[in-house]
């Protein structure tokens, strides 16, 4: 609704309050207010600094719901009024520590149409009074960082972006190659591999020795993620294997445990035996394949990014003692609400034999999913690599299929992997914490 505030809006022009600028006609020793319709009358069109974050001009829209900004650099911002009363960043409203907010709009009667009483531009940007008599203060880093904009924000908001897939093919590629040591010691090599991690899926660390490692080597890049298999489990032969990653045989390619909602986000492979012989890793990177086959039938790539496929796994884990009946849909292709591929699901042993689709789709379904395999299997996609104990190959699991070739191992204690998850959200996490510790932005 129009508020009686709306016309007593006032603008105040903090260059010309303050000194006169060289590009302001006149100097002006008392305040100057300039109404929202109006521009300064100086002529001024900047403020005390020249950093591309300053601001040149506020004002307000003609129904008082909007402040508009424009930047010295160029452009405008434009904030509805309720955006920046609910968003305060005063210490009664927000608070700094936990950076959560504690002002409770409904509670505090605040209306969605608010309009201030008084907009006016401070030396760091823009102060705003309202109706009430609170003071919000805004910055202009504040202001920049917070323009609105339907641009994808789903990986990070304001300065932070998790760095974007780089899709490889298995030619030109080679996995980043880290130390352990390196990576114990050094904040900047723990970023620089999760930093990797998202461009190319793939991290090898090398130095990590045979026996298994602490808690805390992992916590350098996340937080480890529970399941049935335990917190870490170990990929060896076994008398009765309750997954197939437990037999000699060979370990057609997946991607880990896509039957769960909360898929984990990186698998940690560290190799504490090899195989006299056989033992070899397969790696494909399923946002390459994906590309491919978009590009080769969109129908294809549609019907693998709509149909939900039922994934899942039930047993008895013996190491872990527990018992497990994992079942989960989605699709092999997850797309976000931009239609940007962010998950890729997939596993030729834990897939299931429910499929919601319709009776006719289903031909074009498997066509596409042989041509899938059969582009995961080229030598144009699969990577394949053969771990030497020590090695800990680190893999973006919603990515990445993996497998393995047969084992002929008949020593007693043979081939072993130790296995781990992190979960993205906590990888994302310390990603985050180590951009703004390390002054990445
Ligand atoms: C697994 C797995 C690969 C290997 O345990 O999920 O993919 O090389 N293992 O044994
Ligand atoms: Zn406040
Ligand atoms: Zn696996």
């Amino acid at each position: 609704m129009w508020k009686a505030a709306r016309n007593t809006v006032r603008l105040t022009c903090s260059a010309c309050r303050s000194v006169a600028h060289a590009s302001c006609q006149a100097r002006v020793s008392a305040p100057r207010v300039i109404s929202s319709a109006t521009p300064c009358p100086t002529g001024c069109r900047a403020l005390s600094s020249s950093s591309t974050s300053s601001t040149a001009v506020t004002s307000t829209s003609s129904d008082g719901r909007f402040l508009t900004v424009a930047w010295q650099a160029g452009g405008e911002s434009r904030y509805p009024f309720i955006y920046l009363r609910d968003n305060c960043t005063c210490s009664e409203c927000f608070h700094e520590l936990s950076s959560m907010r504690t002002v409770e709009i409904m509670a505090d009667g605040i209306d969605a149409d608010i309009s201030p009483s008084g907009v006016e531009s401070t030396a760091t940007g823009v102060r705003i009074t309202w109706p009430n008599g609170h003071v919000s203060d805004f910055t202009n880093a504040w202001l920049r960082e917070h323009t609105l904009s339907t641009q994808p924000k789903d990986h990070g908001l304001g300065r932070f972006q998790r760095p974007a897939a780089q899709p490889w093919l298995a030619s030109t590629f080679s996995p980043p190659v880290f130390g352990l040591d390196a990576m114990m010691s050094n904040e900047n090599v723990q970023y620089d591999i999760l930093d990797n991690l998202y461009k190319s899926g793939i991290v090898v660390v090398k130095g990590c020795g045979t026996e298994p490692m602490p808690n805390e080597v992992y916590e350098k890049l996340g937080m480890l993620q529970d399941t049935a298999f335990g917190l870490f489990w170990l990929v060896e032969a076994r008398a009765d294997p309750n997954n197939l990653a437990y037999s000699p045989k060979a370990f057609p390619l997946h991607t880990d445990l896509p039957y769960l909602k909360n898929t984990p986000g990186t698998l940690l492979l560290h190799c504490l035996r090899q195989a006299p012989t056989g033992g070899h890793t397969f790696l494909t990177d399923g946002f390459a394949v994906a590309a491919k086959l978009r590009e080769e039938n969109p129908l294809w790539y549609d019907l693998f990014s709509r149909v939900p496929v039922t994934w899942h796994q039930l047993g008895y884990d013996p190491t872990s003692d527990r018992h497990y009946h994992y079942e989960f849909a989605q699709p092999i292709l997850n797309v976000d609400r931009h239609g940007e591929l962010y998950k890729v699901c997939f596993s030729v042993a834990a897939r299931g034999s429910f499929l919601s689709i319709k009776e006719d789709d289903v031909h074009d379904f498997y066509h596409g999913y042989l041509r899938w395999m059969q582009l995961c299997k080229s030598p144009e996609h699969r990577y394949e690599v053969r771990l030497e104990p020590g090695d800990m190959l680190i893999i973006n699991d919603q990515r990445i299929a993996h497998g393995r070739d047969a084992i002929s191992d008949t020593r007693e204690k043979g081939r072993c992997l130790r296995g781990c998850y992190l979960s993205w959200d906590d990888v994302d996490s310390r990603f985050r914490h180590l951009y703004y510790k390390l002054k990445k932005a």
